[in-house]
């Protein structure tokens, strides 16, 4: 069951020279149980700096000054150090932006998961491990029997960050603080991995700050919003309310920045009489040997064409493994199509691959095809 939170006129500095520096300046908020505040605003806005302190943490260099702040019964800044120490990872624990940093490489990570629980003494090792696999599970993760088995560089991106929520999870915090967990993520993986968070958190009734400066993740996630700039809170309010109405000039600012217009729509649209600059026409690459068909035997982008004007810039998304990066290097010329047609008409240019060579369409001077005609 999660705690509340009460966060009254938090100051915090960095000490630099001799003098104090204001890092957060007068930050009160105040969490109920079971709820999800987002902490939003600009990168250098003060999020981690107030995350962290939530466990009465300051990183080197900087100093909470003045302030309270109360996690359940718990006063976290009239604690002495080796309390608070107690505190994180068992009251209070951190999800942090990347969770290949969090790691260690070389523990399997079943023993990274289970560690706190039996360091603050809350269970035996087993009944943690059964904890952990139950946990794999809520948070949808592959043979959740197994999965624990494995080292950190042996699961996905997206997979180490849901086992670094299990891992803050097997204490059953009162307070969980998600600090960007999902940034580092591709849009299909963080969306699934969001998911996984929200169920989790709903099902546990956790306490939860969701640090972010992603307001479509916000919407998802989050009950209410903190809004931050330069160490400053702007305005706090229901999640739709802030989205809907936002009444802070730098809330709008953040509003209007998550929903872009096309840019310049004219430029969009070309003029269908001038010469494209570039032609990719059913364009096929991969990686490994090529078949007796001539095919790569890992293919990767099969029948790929575009046309792209003076001026243009295309856009190329998909998600993690679609093929954007082999895309773009077979324009470059360092990945060898298995077939492909590509036409650049603003100046000689062929892709110079190594292992393939590249002959003249013959209808314009600057131009390669594969496969080389027989
Ligand atoms: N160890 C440190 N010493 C001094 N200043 C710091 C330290 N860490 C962060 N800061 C400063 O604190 C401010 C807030 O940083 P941070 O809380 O990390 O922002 P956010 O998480 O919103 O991106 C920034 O101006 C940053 O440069
Ligand atoms: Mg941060």
């Amino acid at each position: 069951m999660g705690a509340r939170v009460e966060v009254s006129h938090l100051n915090i500095v960095a000490q630099a020279g001799g003098k104090d520096l204001p890092l957060v300046t007068d930050v009160s908020f105040r969490i109920e149980p079971g709820e999800v505040l987002a902490l939003i605003g600009e990168s250098g806005s003060g999020k981690t700096t107030i995350a962290l302190s939530l466990m009465g943490y300051a990183r080197q260099g900087c100093r909470i000054s003045g302030g309270t702040i109360r996690v359940g019964d718990v006063d976290v800044l009239g604690l002495s150090a080796g309390e608070q120490r107690s505190l994180r990872g068992r009251t209070v624990s951190y999800i942090a932006q990347s969770a290949a940093a969090s790691f260690n490489p070389s523990r399997t990570i079943m023993d990274q998961v289970v560690e706190s629980a039996y360091i603050h003494g809350l269970m035996p090792r087993e009944q943690a491990e059964a904890k952990a696999v139950a946990l794999f599970r809520d948070l949808a993760l592959p043979n959740p029997q197994t999965i624990g088995q494995r080292y950190p560089h042996q699961v996905s991106g997206g997979q180490l960050q849901r086992l670094m929520a299990a891992m803050a999870l097997i204490c059953d915090p009162a307070l969980v603080i998600l600090d960007e967990p999902t940034t580092a993520l591709d849009v299909t993986t963080q969306i699934e991995v969001l998911q996984a968070f929200r169920r989790v958190v709903r099902e546990r009734n956790t306490t939860a700050v969701y640090v972010t400066h992603d307001l479509a993740v916000v919407a998802q996630m989050a009950d209410r919003i903190l809004v931050l700039r330069q160490g400053r809170q702007q305005e706090q309010a229901e999640t739709r309310q802030i989205i809907e109405s936002p009444q802070h000039d730098y809330t709008k600012s953040l509003i209007a920045a998550a929903k872009p217009a096309p840019r310049d729509a004219g430029r969009l649209v070309p003029d269908a009489a001038a010469t494209p600059l570039l032609e990719v026409r059913s364009l096929v690459a991969g990686y490994g040997a090529l078949d007796t068909r001539g095919l790569p035997s890992s293919p990767v982008l099969s029948d790929v064409s575009f046309t792209l004007h003076r001026g243009q810039a295309l856009g190329v998304i998909g998600e993690s493994g679609s093929g954007k990066t082999t895309l773009a290097r077979a324009i470059a010329g360092l990945v060898a199509p298995a077939a492909a047609r590509f036409c650049l008409t603003a100046r000689r240019w062929r892709p110079m691959c190594r292992g393939a060579a590249a002959t003249s369409c013959g209808a314009c001077k600057s131009c390669s095809r594969w496969p080389i005609p027989r």
